[in-house]
């Protein structure tokens, strides 16, 4: 089967051709078009990011087509949730009538479950049964992959996402949006000096009966970033990169015990990172270093994977179309929606 995959939820209009069967697929084109506009506000304008959908949706398509060296294709998927309403909708929209147009079928594929897929793309080991967390700019999850299509939510953030952490603390040290790989490098310039930040929501005691074994927050930790920045004062410039690597260790510590939590529970000798914040060099070296001992396998997705594309959504999507899933020309956007195939935790 030969699939278009679509990706407009956020601010990367994307589209990409994949062929294949099972887990024997084979990427023809990948085209992610970025929208930089977006750094002037330093964040996501939501009716902007719509226009910028609609400017280039079309060539995007086409582009990503024509690498692909084909115009058969046999269905189209696309994001339809979680994302801006505004965004997913012209991606929706133009999915629905490619499909309506060539009589081929049309399937919505949940944003998330595009980015579990996303690092089988390139790793075929990266397939079920594994622990995966999943950490964007918008969500922070971990989950149990029994099998494709089965899913038990095991934590979440209560506060913000990983990723928009990295992008507040960014911005508090004075460094651009999105900040996640502007706070990376800087943070690999020190060795943090003398800042150290408690550990969000890591206790010893902590057993998987307590509500927060496995779930994260970030909010405390940033207004820590927050008075250090303050009492740091004169002296910022040379503390900055101190800060950053400070901050930068303790989210990458939390999520690397949560993650090695979740492993040992359920006996997984895989761990499969995605979403943005996956592209940190220094959050994968981490787990490696934490599992390389223990026989488990660690796949962190090339960037292009990790962050927003269309290839994970046409490979998610491949999944269900084969199961014999589709959706209807009502197909709509929805903001918020849980993950599909959620299994009781
Ligand atoms: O998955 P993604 O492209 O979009 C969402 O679905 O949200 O993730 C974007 C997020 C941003 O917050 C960005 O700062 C973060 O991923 N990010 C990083 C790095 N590269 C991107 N965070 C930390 N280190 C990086 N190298
Ligand atoms: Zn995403």
């Amino acid at each position: 089967m030969r699939v278009l995959g679509i990706e407009t939820s956020c601010d990367e209009t994307s589209a990409a051709v994949l062929e294949g069967t099972g887990d024997q697929v084979r990427l023809a084109s990948l085209v992610i078009l970025s929208q930089d506009v977006h750094r002037i506000f330093g964040g996501v304008v939501p009716e902007i990011a719509s226009r910028a959908h609609l400017t280039a949706i079309v060539p995007v398509v086409q582009r990503a087509l024509a690498d692909a060296d084909t115009n058969a294709i046999d269905a189209v998927t696309v994001t339809n949730a979680p994302g801006l309403v505004g965004a997913l909708l012209v991606g929706v929209s133009y999915a629905k009538a490619f499909a309506f147009a060539r009589g081929i079928p049309v399937l919505g594929v949940h944003h998330m479950e595009g980015h579990l897929f996303a690092t089988a793309l390139e790793h075929p080991g990266a397939v079920p049964p594994f622990t995966a967390l999943l950490v964007s700019g918008g969500h922070t999850m971990l989950l149990d992959v029994e099998a494709w299509g089965r899913y038990r939510l095991l934590g979440r953030t209560r506060d913000d996402a990983a990723g928009e952490a990295f992008d507040k603390v960014a911005k508090l040290l004075g460094l651009p949006y999105p900040g996640g790989p502007h706070l990376e490098r800087l943070a690999a310039t020190s060795d943090g000096g003398r800042y150290r930040f408690a550990r969000p929501m890591v206790r010893r005691d902590q057993t998987p009966a307590d509500a927060d074994f496995y779930d994260l927050s970030f909010s405390g930790l940033k207004t820590a970033v927050l008075n250090a920045v303050k009492g740091a004062d004169a002296a910022l410039d040379a503390d900055r990169a101190a800060i950053a690597r400070a901050f930068q260790d303790s989210l990458i510590d939390t999520l690397v015990e949560k993650t090695a939590r979740a492993a040992r529970q359920f006996g997984r000798d895989r761990v499969v990172l995605g979403g943005g914040v996956a592209c940190n060099r220094a959050l994968a070296s981490a787990m490696r270093a934490r599992f390389e001992d223990r026989g488990v396998r660690v796949f962190a997705p090339a960037p292009r994977f990790a962050t927003d594309n269309a290839a994970m959504i046409a490979r998610a999507g491949l999944f269900h179309l084969e199961r014999g899933e589709r959706s209807s020309l009502d197909l709509n956007a929805f903001a918020s929606q849980p993950i599909p195939g959620l299994v009781a935790a």
